[in-house]
């Protein structure tokens, strides 16, 4: 378990009155640690909105204890069942919220109203967020291999990966996604050194992977979200391993805006791209990414200001001129054809179907028996 000033932290956990639940506030690090109570579902929600908790399996984790808040504050079951669909929709790209909420509500249903029903979805938020911490644990064995075998083909001087957004424990509960392999290899003794991009406008890379990877002792540079290419036309990138929020079956990767850029620079020159990602963020109901992922659009207002720390403050000053507008899409879908490979809890596949499939036949399994294949 990561630990934060000798404390061992996870993002998200239930407190001991089985009712409220403690996320860090992941709008103010690195400046500030901050722990939010969550007890209505409005709180909830607005946590997900406002991406106090963010990051693809820890949005589905705080969706699952989002169904026991809805449960505990909800007066009927078609208020809770209402509230639970609230809960769903509060972000929609990635797949783990609805995947996480259908699951305990699933659960929820089926155990008799009253005390066994709470106890149920206590269990099942519980099962699912260690479930998510186990996944991660073996993204990163499988991951750690590869970069072992680039170490090996380096003997032994350092490894250079490139990461974007933080996929990071903070945005999966313990290990991360992408930085699961990181940790293993860096526990392993490899020598290795992140290239952190920025990851505008939140800054999820310079604030938070950058914070995690500082604590853990890893090297690690902060480089602008354009510097990537430059750096791999360079020689300067031996892999660039990113997360998900949603992947369809066939391999196609929705991700932080810019994700995309980075995948095409990457094959430009020959730099082999992973996604590291749990089962729970496949969609195993998409076929094409571009055109069935639900990207986001944020405040335009995230584009015009950054946030930063000025004498001992966090402070937010305006970086575009007052009359112009901005958009701001959260996601892009990088294609299957430009990922090199998947690093899942199962091991590493080609970003095809038929791989993706064989790692996981149960999945096929079920599709063909809905008649779906
Ligand atoms: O908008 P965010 O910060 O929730 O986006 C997070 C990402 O894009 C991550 O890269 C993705 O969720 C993978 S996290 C394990």
């Amino acid at each position: 378990m990561h630990r934060v000033d000798g404390k061992r932290m996870r993002p998200i956990w239930l407190d001991d009155d089985g009712r409220t639940v403690k996320v860090i506030d992941q709008r103010w690090l690195p400046h500030r640690m901050e722990i939010l109570a969550l007890t209505t579902v409005e709180q909830v929600i607005d946590a997900i909105q406002q991406m106090v908790v963010r990051g693809a399996p820890l949005i589905g984790v705080t969706g699952a204890y989002g169904v026991l808040v809805a449960l505990r504050t909800s007066t009927d079951e078609n208020a809770f069942l209402d509230a639970c669909d609230r809960v769903k929709a509060a972000r929609p790209t990635a797949v783990n919220l609805a995947w996480a909420v259908d699951r305990v509500v699933a659960r929820a249903m089926a155990a008799p109203p009253g005390d066994a029903r709470i106890e149920t979805v206590i269990h099942e938020a519980g099962q699912i967020t260690e479930e998510e911490v186990d996944r991660c644990r073996r993204i990163g064995e499988h991951g750690a291999r590869i970069i072992t075998d680039i170490s090996r083909t380096k003997n032994g001087r350092t490894v250079h990966l490139l990461t974007h957004c933080n996929a990071g424990w903070l945005a999966c509960v313990e290990w991360g996604t992408a930085t699961a392999p990181v940790y293993v290899a860096h526990e392993m003794g490899i020598d290795l050194h992140v290239w952190v991009d920025e990851t505008r406008p939140l800054n999820q890379g310079a604030r938070l992977t950058a914070w995690e990877l500082g604590r853990a002792g890893i090297a690690h540079t902060v480089i602008t979200d354009n510097a990537g290419g430059h750096l791999m036309q360079r020689g300067m990138v031996d892999l660039v391993v990113v997360g998900t929020d949603r992947t369809t079956y066939t391999g196609d990767v929705a991700n932080k805006i810019g994700t995309y850029l980075k995948a095409l620079a990457a094959r430009d020159n020959q730099v082999p791209f992973y996604v590291a990602l749990p089962s729970s963020t496949f969609d195993w109901e998409l076929r094409d990414g571009l055109g069935q992922i639900p990207i986001e659009e944020r405040h335009a207002d995230e584009v015009h200001f950054v946030q930063g720390k000025r004498d001992g403050a966090i402070a937010r000053v305006r970086v575009s001129p007052a009359d112009s507008p901005a958009a701001n899409p959260a996601f892009d879908v990088t294609p299957a054809r430009l990922v090199t490979a998947f690093i899942t809890e199962r091991g590493v596949c080609a970003a095809s179907e038929e791989a993706i499939m064989g790692l996981f036949p149960e999945k096929k399994n079920k599709r063909r028996a809905q008649g779906l294949v």
